[in-house]
């Protein structure tokens, strides 16, 4: 029996929907941080469903039992210590419960599968695969690359409706390998499925690179609107942002934040890598497809011109 955690969410959305598609539902068990939150497609899937945080032990010891397999979603959020206590506490858990194989979702900064990066957010992931490979139980680590659909958060949230026509980023730009969570949903279910990739550390990552520079040319053009890119310095950023609603707004974010875009200046998510075309077996989706889905601008390029 296999458990997916973070099935509510972006990323772990993705991985049930495929994994449903691989195996019977009576394999499936989805622990649910809040159960009153689960869509109709999880309610209707089949699959169990059960109550499990990763900030309480007692409820992963029964909502992962007999689990032979458990899909572990990385904490949301940017704290590192918070972050790192949950993995440490849902780590513990499946080594109480001698799960069979555990697959970790981190991150894809640190060129691949390297294991330092100066990125803030890297921290809490690095510091959870050395906890999971140290556990002695089977891991596979899967670096998911940087989503396609996150490109707001590297440009201070921007959007067509709230944005201005200027955008600033701190320290520097970089190319980043932009990944859809639909492509990486699809791979990490697969991977799961077949079992592959035992006490093995792999990263997802996209066919091509785009810069923020050439992210915001891209969402110009789509647009037909003139939108430019400033790198300024730290507090530039800190100014621009500040105020913004949630945690974008606050400094303390701002800062920690920042530390990514070093990250991208020294190639750290620059890498192509070919693992997931080859688990894929097709071509990913191409991050103009993602922009033009989130700006709310189809293209109409097959209907004008294929006919
Ligand atoms: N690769 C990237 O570019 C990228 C970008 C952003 C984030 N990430 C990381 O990747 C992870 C998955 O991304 P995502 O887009 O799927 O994030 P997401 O949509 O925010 O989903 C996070 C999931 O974690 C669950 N969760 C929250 N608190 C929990 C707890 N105490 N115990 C167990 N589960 C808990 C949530 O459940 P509820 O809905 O019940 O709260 C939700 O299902 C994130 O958590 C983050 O660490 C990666």
């Amino acid at each position: 029996m296999i458990v997916v955690t973070g099935a509510t969410g972006g990323l772990g959305s993705q991985v049930f929907k495929y994994l449903l598609q691989l195996l019977p539902a009576s394999q499936i068990t989805v622990s649910l941080h809040n159960p009153s939150g689960a869509s109709e497609f999880i309610k209707t899937s089949g699959a169990q469903i059960r109550q499990g945080s990763y900030t309480d032990s007692s409820s992963l010891d029964s909502a992962w039992a007999k689990a032979d397999k458990l899909f572990l979603i990385s904490y949301p959020g940017i704290s590192r210590e918070p972050r790192v206590a949950a993995h440490k506490s849902a780590i513990d858990a499946a080594k109480r419960l001698s799960i069979g194989h555990v697959y970790y979702t981190s991150l894809g900064f640190g060129t691949g599968i390297s294991p330092e990066s100066v990125a803030d957010v890297m921290q809490a992931h690095l510091e959870t695969e050395r906890y999971l490979k140290q556990s002695g139980l089977k891991y596979t680590i899967i670096r998911e690359g940087i989503y396609s659909e996150s490109w707001p958060l590297y440009l201070g949230f921007w959007s067509k409706e709230e944005g201005g026509d200027e955008v600033i980023i701190p320290n520097a730009d970089g190319p980043i390998a932009w990944v859809s969570r639909e492509d990486l949903g699809e791979a990490t279910a697969k991977i799961i499925a077949e079992g592959a990739y035992g006490n093995e550390t792999i990263f997802l990552s996209g066919a091509r690179t785009y810069t923020l520079t050439e992210i915001v040319s891209l969402i110009s053009s789509i647009l037909s609107r003139a939108l430019k890119i400033k790198v300024g310095t730290v507090d530039d950023y800190v100014t621009a942002n500040q105020g913004k609603r949630g945690p974008r707004g606050e400094p303390a974010f701002l800062q920690q934040w920042a530390t990514t875009y070093t990250a991208l200046a020294k190639g750290e998510c620059s890498v192509v890598d070919q693992t997931i075309k080859r688990v894929l077996g097709r071509e990913l989706k191409p991050m103009e497809q993602t922009l033009r889905e989130m700006l709310g601008v189809a293209d109409d390029s097959v209907d004008r011109y294929a006919k």
